[in-house]
């Protein structure tokens, strides 16, 4: 973690195409962020990482794309029109912005320096509003949502009737949320619009604390699968003036980010809030009639709620190594695990000539059948490992003449940077089982 600071994050993002700043050519949007071909790639892997241990490893858990704009009560019901809200102070002299809690009231302004400067803390609402439809009036007002979770309650009914699905079980959604956040330093840390990746667990009340206990170990395990470093990873709980309104109680996964431990990962005990508060608004019931015993109950739920932008910055800060090799050389690499590189393999012919391009390009097509593959041929070998190192590909294959004689290739692995000669027909196999069998060596 020493090389790692967030200047040297974003100067690569930037260089290798991760992450872009939004709108860049006319000053930049402050808060929103673009997702380049490496970037994307990087976030979909994630994203289909935990899509995978959630509703396909995990047993009970069905999958949900909730719409992003809903009806405005839901976010009555919730509780976010009233109560999600951060306080917020300006400076009287710079007009600088700040979240009342995140500065020393009684202190300089951080950006000018200038003493007492501040205006009294007013309460600020982090939903984005807009409009529906032609006319513009208060009754038209609806909000982006701010968190994914909603949708998941709101469609509990349909859920339960539609999908033999029975408590406990689990609803998985991913997908955009939008806040507009006071401050939005350290990157894509804390944006305006961010991607989340949100479990609700429903389960029988009385049960709720056992389940709450199972799903923090289950998803501090996710990461630990996913290679990052346990080192790097800690849990914090919410003391009584940090749990949100709806909380029963609540930890996070904090992650060793280069600013500093911060939040990655929350679970809540909802408890049935949410539920009971939709029943309410919407007058319909929410309730659950257990097959077994006959009961009705509205049941409680445990929610885990990761930021999936989140996660691909906490990817970066894990994966980047500023590291010295023997002669004195230094490569910058990212150690991601193979399964979330934005490149699985790149195939690499020693020269184009003599026909080594043209088998390189014949093998790198069959590959895309099994991997997400690049084919570079420009510059010395070197170089070109240099390159594929920086953007984490975990695997190369070089074609040499010969490999048009036995039909053998060099595969080259990123971390140890060891080299193995492999027949063709084996390296399908060869890499599927290395990336299986994938453990990060810690520095
Ligand atoms: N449904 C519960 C919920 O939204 P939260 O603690 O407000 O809880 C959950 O958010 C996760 O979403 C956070 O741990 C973080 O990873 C991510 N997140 C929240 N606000 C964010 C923002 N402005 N930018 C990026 N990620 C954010």
């Amino acid at each position: 973690m020493a090389d790692v600071t967030m200047d040297k994050i974003v100067s690569l993002c930037k260089r290798r195409g991760f992450i872009f700043q939004s709108s860049e050519i006319y000053g930049g949007l402050s808060g929103a962020y673009d997702y380049g071909p490496m970037g994307v790639q990087l976030k979909n892997n994630i994203r289909d990482f935990w899509w995978k241990e959630m509703t396909q490893i995990h047993d009970g858990i069905v999958g949900l794309d909730a719409s992003i704009l809903m009806h405005p009560r839901v976010w009555e019901a919730s509780g976010h029109v009233s109560n999600f809200t951060d306080p917020m102070v300006d400076c009287k002299q710079c007009k600088s912005r700040f979240r009342a809690d995140q500065i020393d009231l009684n202190g300089a302004c951080p950006t000018c320096g200038t003493k007492e400067s501040f205006t009294e803390p007013r309460n600020f609402n982090l939903m984005f509003s807009t409009h529906i439809g032609a006319d513009v009036d208060s009754g038209s007002t609806i909000y982006l949502r701010p968190e994914t979770a909603q949708g998941i309650y709101v469609d509990f009914k349909n859920i339960v009737q539609s999908s033999r699905v029975k408590i406990p079980f689990g609803i998985a959604q991913v997908g955009k949320s939008f806040r507009n956040e006071i401050t939005t330093k350290n990157f894509i840390f804390r944006s305006c619009e961010f991607e989340q990746m949100e479990m609700q667990w429903f389960c029988k009340p009385g049960s709720d604390e056992e389940w709450f206990a199972y799903w923090k170990e289950q998803r501090m395990a996710f990461y630990e699968k996913l290679g990052i470093k346990s080192s790097s990873l800690r849990w914090h709980q919410h003391g009584p003036d940090e749990l949100a309104f709806y909380a029963k109680d609540a930890y996070d996964i904090q992650f060793l980010f280069p600013m500093g431990w911060q939040e990655l990962e929350g679970v809540h005990n909802r408890t049935d809030y949410d539920l009971t508060q939709h029943q309410t608004f919407s007058g319909k019931e929410m309730n659950y009639l257990d097959p077994e015993s006959n009961e009705r109950y509205i049941p409680y739920v445990v929610e885990t709620s990761a930021g999936l932008t989140r996660n691909v910055l906490m990817a970066l800060s894990d994966a980047y190594e500023e590291q010295t090799l023997e002669g004195g050389d230094v490569r910058t690499v990212m150690h991601f695990h193979p399964t979330i590189a934005p490149v699985h393999v790149a195939v690499l012919p020693l020269v184009k000539k003599d026909g080594i391009a043209d088998f390189a390009s014949k093998l790198e097509k069959e590959l895309r059948e099994d991997f997400v593959t690049f084919f570079d041929v420009s510059g010395a070998i070197g170089r070109r490992y240099r390159r594929m190192d920086e953007i984490g590909t975990p695997y190369c294959v070089t074609v040499d003449y010969e490999s048009l004689e036995d039909n053998t290739v060099t595969l080259r692995f990123r971390d140890s940077m060891e080299q193995v000669r492999v027949p063709i027909t084996e390296l399908v196999a060869t890499i599927k089982k290395a990336t299986k069998e994938y453990k990060r060596v810690e520095a």
